[in-house]
């Protein structure tokens, strides 16, 4: 079957959600380190999927707002959220175009989510529509890999996981961008398997590609300053001669000027 495989919240849980509670961890370090908001903290994710890091927060006591295009991922966020115990503020909303009832004191958009935002335009609507959620002194942490264009060849990724009687794998292969087209294509093959026999998944999707050059210039454009580059436990990244993160995925915290 060829779909978006983010209309399948389930297994999209399933294939991430172990290991969330390390990275939220991480996350919780950076907020300490960075975030000079004051008063209560609350979480804003935009793009949250299933709430795997919302729901990981809000057991802490954390107030979380997350945002997220598909309705089925936000209603998985929902009821994982309320068999839990728990409340968040969850919105089906667009990246460039939302508007939330509360202010957070940490906004944090992880693993590359935000390539999906396909221009500058976009991206410069997204900064401002994340200014207004911030309160005064709150940072925004946003986990990209940036590439060297004419230096990388394709590669392949596989994740799985497991819940109950249900197995998924992932398979996931990247071709990379090139400067001109600013896309590296993702190619997805899910593999479901349950009691019920076999289930196959394929999607396929661009990613915006950025030079660390591209990313610095664009993030001055939007009006924010990086103010440091994390690893995923909340230290300070590798970072090469030009301030390049070693390696090329980090996290960066974000502060509006
Ligand atoms: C890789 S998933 C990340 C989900 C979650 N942040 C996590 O790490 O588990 C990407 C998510 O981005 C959402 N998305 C993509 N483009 C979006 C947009 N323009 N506005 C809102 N959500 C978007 C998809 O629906 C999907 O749930």
């Amino acid at each position: 079957m060829r779909a978006d495989w983010y209309e399948f919240p389930g297994w999209y849980d399933i294939l991430h959600a172990a290991g969330t509670a390390r990275e939220v961890d991480g996350l919780s370090r950076m907020e300490e380190r960075f975030s000079e908001a004051r008063g209560r903290r609350v979480w804003f994710e935009p793009a949250c999927g299933t709430g795997r890091y919302l729901r990981v927060a809000a057991g802490r006591g954390i107030g979380v707002i997350g945002l997220d295009r598909s309705a089925k991922m936000i209603e998985y966020a929902r009821s994982s959220l309320r068999n839990r115990g728990l409340r968040g503020e969850l919105i089906v909303g667009d990246m460039t175009k939302f508007r939330t009832r509360r202010k957070a004191t940490f906004a944090f958009c992880p693993i590359n989510t935000i390539r999906h935002l396909r221009s500058d335009s976009a991206m410069l609507a997204h900064f401002a529509c994340v200014r207004c959620v911030l309160l005064t002194g709150g940072v925004y942490a946003v986990g990209i890999e940036t590439c060297r264009y004419g230096e990388e060849f394709p590669s392949e990724d596989v994740w799985e996981g497991r819940r109950g009687a249900a197995h998924v794998r992932q398979t996931v292969q990247y071709l990379p961008g090139k400067r001109g087209r600013r896309a590296e294509r993702v190619i997805s093959h899910l593999a479901i398997t349950t009691p019920r026999g076999v289930q196959h998944l394929d999607s396929r999707y661009d990613l915006r590609t950025y030079s660390f050059e591209q990313w610095s210039r664009l993030i001055a454009r939007a009006g924010w300053t990086c103010v440091a580059v994390c690893n995923g436990d909340g230290d300070d990244a590798m970072r090469g001669p030009h301030g390049a993160v070693v390696g090329d995925y980090g996290v960066h915290i974000l502060k509006p000027r």
